[in-house]
């Protein structure tokens, strides 16, 4: 029999992937299309569900005719996304009723301190693991309800569904009109606000609150498992969808952090560290949010502490869309190396207020410590720097609740072909940072979900063993200039609060 693959559809926040993986877990072809960032006021952000439709089904033809492969090739599928991001849409046309409300998004902030009442942005948390904040995709459903002409009469109808982007494509991708399947993930579903993480069922008086239909939700599935076949509209045609798991926990699974107190930190738009609690709900004193890490078909529910970050990734690309300091991503590197240190600048990036640990959605951002000296190495610096010191906030957070401080720090994504920002993350945190050969980890994760439901794979032991380390950076800082820069930088965080009025 010829060689077997999987691919993963990775439905991420700037762009769209297929990425096709051999039983090695190597990646064997790639396909990736950015799609349009949306920016209709200060603090909104969407997306064009139709455009990220379209993107999906091109770069799978994209991956397979790069490796000049057909679906008999591919065993399963699995798919991954940018999580809290809503889609509302007609399930009879087809046709969203409002653009993507994406994570980043500030506008629902009126709707959370409704919420909120006397009671506080954490009524909820014991139950669903999170504060109510903009972030989860909840309050965006809430918006689309009151806002889009004739929504909430639609919905009430039983017309109108909801689902964050795996949902979505998976809808798509299984028919839509003709026969889509309306599912999600436990992972999904733990950041909408509305999942007792206890009993893996939406919580009626939590809908009823927020005044959402439970008509409009998903179906609540386990990570893998067989959910349908794709339909005659892509290429895909009757290959299994067998894994789904929001970007940041298919990331830790991609990162064989299968065990406790095993925690990663991916660098993509945002950075967002999960720390593995295994089958236990621990609730955090420290400002992170208690999510669910994976479900592998009737198995236990394992869950997680998380510590978001919202803006890393997407800082570079600030510097490069709106400053036009740098013309591509990786130059960032570059000119940051153009000078020794930051020059006394810190820019704490609160463009959609601050999340993990602080959780101040009135935050905004701050660039501080200025003096003439400043030129824009010392900024790309300072950008570079941001993203260090806001996943120490969150690791120092990790080690209050957990009591065991971690002793070194798995990465991945993007940004961690920077070798100047990881040589700082070590320097902050004072342990070393570690990147795997396959740095690809969010889309590995939701194809080692495909295929262990699919038997490509059989057991969590053959994917531990295809984890293998690529590079370590040692921390190489003196403990006084450490303590001297988060000094300066936690000082620089309070600049950034108390500005919306
Ligand atoms: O919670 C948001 C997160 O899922 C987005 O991830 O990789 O698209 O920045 P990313």
């Amino acid at each position: 029999m010829s060689e077997q693959y999987v691919i993963a559809i990775d439905q991420g926040t700037t762009s769209s992937r297929a990425i096709i993986f051999n039983h090695e877990g190597a990646i064997v072809s790639t396909g990736q299309k950015e799609h349009e960032q949306i920016f209709p006021k200060a603090g909104w952000v969407e997306h064009n569900p139709k455009e990220i439709w379209d993107n999906v089904r091109e770069v799978i033809g994209q991956a397979l005719s790069k490796a000049n492969l057909t679906r008999h090739d591919i065993v399963s599928i699995g798919i991954t996304n940018q999580r809290e991001t809503a889609v509302v849409w007609d399930k009879n046309t087809g046709e969203p009723v409002y653009n993507a409300i994406v994570w980043q998004d500030t506008r629902t902030q009126s709707i959370v301190d409704r919420l909120a009442g006397d009671e506080g942005v954490e009524k909820y948390k014991d139950i669903v693991g999170l504060p109510l904040s903009t972030y989860f995709a909840g309050t965006k459903i809430v918006w689309i309800l009151e806002n889009v002409d004739g929504a909430r009469e639609r919905a009430e109808a039983g017309d109108l569904i909801f689902g964050t982007t795996d949902t979505w494509v998976l809808w798509n991708l299984t028919g839509g009109v003709d026969g889509g399947i309306h599912v999600t993930d436990v992972t999904n579903a733990s950041r909408t606000m509305f999942l007792d993480l206890k009993t893996l069922e939406w919580r009626d008086d939590i809908l009823a609150d927020f005044g959402v239909p439970k008509s409009m939700l998903p179906t609540v599935k386990s990570s893998s498992e067989v959910y349908g076949v794709a339909s005659d509209n892509s290429l895909l045609r009757e290959v299994p969808i067998a894994g789904i798991l929001g970007d940041q926990q298919a990331a830790t699974f991609g990162q064989a952090a299968y065990g406790k107190g095993e925690a990663k930190n991916t660098y993509g738009t945002g950075n967002f560290i999960i720390f593995n609690t295994d089958t236990e709900i621990v609730k955090s004193e420290n400002g992170l949010l208690t999510t669910i890490g994976y479900k592998l078909g009737d198995g236990e529910t394992h869950y997680a502490l998380e510590g978001s970050i919202a803006v890393t990734g997407s800082l570079v690309q600030w510097l490069r869309d709106n400053l036009g300091i740098i013309n591509s991503a990786p130059e960032v590197e570059t000119l940051a190396k153009t000078v020794e240190d930051n020059g006394g600048a810190y820019f704490v990036p609160a463009f959609s207020g601050l999340f993990a640990p602080h959780w101040r959605s009135d935050a905004r951002g701050a660039l501080v410590g200025l003096t003439r000296y400043v030129n824009k190495g010392h900024i790309a610096r300072a950008a570079l720097e941001a993203i260090a010191f806001q996943t120490k906030e969150v690791i120092d957070a990790v080690n209050a609740d957990s009591g065991v401080p971690l002793t070194e720090l798995k990465v991945d994504g993007g940004a961690t072909s920077n070798d100047t920002l990881l040589q700082f993350q070590a320097d902050i945190l004072g342990v070393p940072v570690v990147r795997p050969v396959v740095a690809e980890t969010t889309a590995l994760g939701a194809a080692y979900a495909a295929g262990l439901a699919t038997g490509f794979w059989s057991s969590l032991d053959d994917l531990r063993a295809n984890w293998l380390e690529d590079k370590r950076w040692e921390p190489n800082m003196d403990e006084d200039e450490r303590a001297r820069l988060y000094r300066n930088w936690k000082k620089a965080v309070t600049k950034t609060l108390d500005w919306v009025d």
